[in-house]
């Protein structure tokens, strides 16, 4: 595999998938990280970074890197820190460069079947001013800037972004660096990916069993499908039903996995539980909290020791989120995601998405048959519409909450647009006010409509739906959902907001 060594650019991960789109497998580790499987590394990418490599807290190359002689392209930072390690110089100039940029390239490997003259997508202050001894500049700008430098025959730095689209032949840069230099094969896709998963899955399970927790979320669902191909019946899929799901979807999921994906799933009904747990209950926090708590009692009355192995649909945002966070993450909500479970349950875990991306998942998904609504919904918390009713839970909110979301769905997908923002749903306020129905007073909830567009909800904007399709669902949700009087639309982007209501 590539090995991409993060030191802190916001280009790191699309670096990533732009190598695995070339069918070369690759994978992102922090700076610091201990790499354990060093045998399977094949060749090293060191990134870009924010910081200068003549800071005093300077991310430095480490030694192992050097020792396992595979071929090394260093970008941006990578190739300031190559150079300063090898015992050339790194300066602030006069000149910065940010945005394009244009290069000339010499007659060297990296750059064949590239012209002379290219755009690239910079964004430096420092420059490498000296060179290592033995090293040849093959690349230089028309400010005289070192845009490309090779260190040895297997060890390259480019000052200039490959993976950004701005970058010309970029891509093929990198193919060049990957193929030519690196001599790695494009052997990598999914279709190799899930039968060599399913391989593993059998090996490593061999006669024992496994257990699943469904949340009806799209990676819990691949996750299951792809571990059921390997063990068929080994496998238990559990779908905890704490009843503050969308409208039937319970019934959904259970036919979705039941009749077309074949796989015997175990439905709890655990509705009354949750319900009279959360009774009286308005802190979002504590709300959180009891729904946490309380999946992880059901799961475990369904999780004998008769399963050795638990299966997580975790996925690699989860990965590098969770590598990332711990340093200085404020708290901002407790995000409980169904699944979550404590030390003290002795399982081996199993995780087959842990190295894919979102979008890679969903292929996944589509190449086992899941249907394609299930892997293109919105992504729905795991504590369910308790974070969408403002303060105490009650059945018959719950109802009506689950209607109107229903109606504010079915009309975005009316008129094409569910796949067009990140996230659509309603939260249903405590508050009631007046209206006129025929001739008689009403007073009744207020009901909130938010939409958001966003990339991986970590900040989002609240979504342009244009005003007849915003009409429609005001209408069919106070003629037909018997409780609202009134709706109004969400237009708080996040931050200050966040995306959910509580
Ligand atoms: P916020 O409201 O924090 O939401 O802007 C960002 C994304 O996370 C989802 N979310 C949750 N997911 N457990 C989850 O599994 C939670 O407690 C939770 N709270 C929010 C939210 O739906 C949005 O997609």
């Amino acid at each position: 595999k590539v090995l991409i060594i993060d030191y802190g650019s916001q280009y790191t991960q699309l670096l990533a998938r732009r190598i695995r789109e070339m069918e070369i497998y690759s994978e992102v580790a922090p700076h610091d990280a201990e790499i354990t499987n060093l045998e399977d590394i094949t060749a090293i990418i060191l990134s870009g970074g924010p910081k200068s490599v003549n800071d005093k807290d300077a991310l430095e190359i480490p030694d192992w890197i050097f020792k396992l002689d595979v071929p090394i392209l260093g970008i941006c930072y990578g190739m300031q820190a190559l150079a300063k390690k090898l015992g050339g110089k790194v300066e602030k100039t006069e000149v910065s460069e940010y945005g394009k940029t244009i290069i000339k390239v010499s007659n060297n490997v990296l750059f064949s079947e590239i012209p002379e003259k290219i755009i690239t997508w910079m964004s430096h202050g420092d420059s490498v001013v000296a060179l290592p001894e033995g090293s040849e500049i093959i690349a230089t700008t028309y400010n005289g800037i070192n845009a490309a430098v090779k260190f040895s025959e297997k060890i390259y730095g480019i000052q200039f972004h490959p993976e950004v689209k701005h970058t010309e032949f970029g891509f093929e840069i990198l193919e060049n660096f990957l193929i030519k230099i690196a001599k790695l094969e494009k052997n990598w896709s999914l279709e190799n990916l899930i039968e060599n998963k399913i391989k593993e899955i059998k090996e490593t399970v061999g006669n024992s069993k496994a257990i699943i927790a469904l949340s009806g979320g799209v990676d819990s669902s691949v996750a299951a499908v792809l571990v059921h191909k390997a063990i068929g019946e080994q496998l238990k899929a559990v779908f905890v039903n704490h009843g503050l799901m969308r409208l039937n979807e319970e019934i959904e999921v259970k036919k979705i996995f039941n009749e077309l994906l074949g796989i015997n799933l175990t439905v709890v009904d655990a509705q009354k539980r949750f319900l009279s747990k959360l009774s009286g209950v308005t802190d979002p926090e504590k709300k959180r909290k009891i729904i946490g708590e309380e999946f992880i009692r059901v799961f475990e009355n369904e999780a004998t020791n008769e399963y050795e192995f638990l299966v997580q649909g975790t996925i690699y945002s989860d990965v590098i989120e969770s590598a990332a966070s711990g340093k200085n993450t404020a708290k901002i909500k407790s995000h409980h995601n169904v699944g979550g479970l404590p030390e003290d349950m002795k399982f081996k875990i199993i995780e087959p998405l842990r190295n894919l991306f979102k979008d890679e998942v969903r292929e996944v998904g589509k190449l086992l048959g899941i249907p394609e609504h299930i892997l293109y919904r919105h992504p729905f918390p795991g504590p369910g519409l308790a974070i969408r009713i403002i303060g105490e839970i009650t059945e018959e909110k719950l109802n009506i909450l689950k209607k109107a979301d229903h109606i504010f769905i079915e009309t975005l997908k009316e008129f094409n647009w569910y796949n067009k923002v990140w996230q659509a749903f309603t939260v249903l306020t405590p508050i009631k006010s007046v209206g006129v129905v025929g001739d008689e007073r009403s007073y009744d909830y207020v009901l909130a409509i938010r939409s958001v567009d966003s990339v991986e909800g970590m900040t989002a904007d609240w979504s342009k739906i244009p005003f007849e399709i915003l009409e429609k669902a005001s209408s069919r949700i106070v003629n037909e959902v018997n409780g609202v009087g009134r709706v109004v639309y969400d237009i708080t982007s996040k931050p200050p907001a966040t995306i959910e209501w509580e």
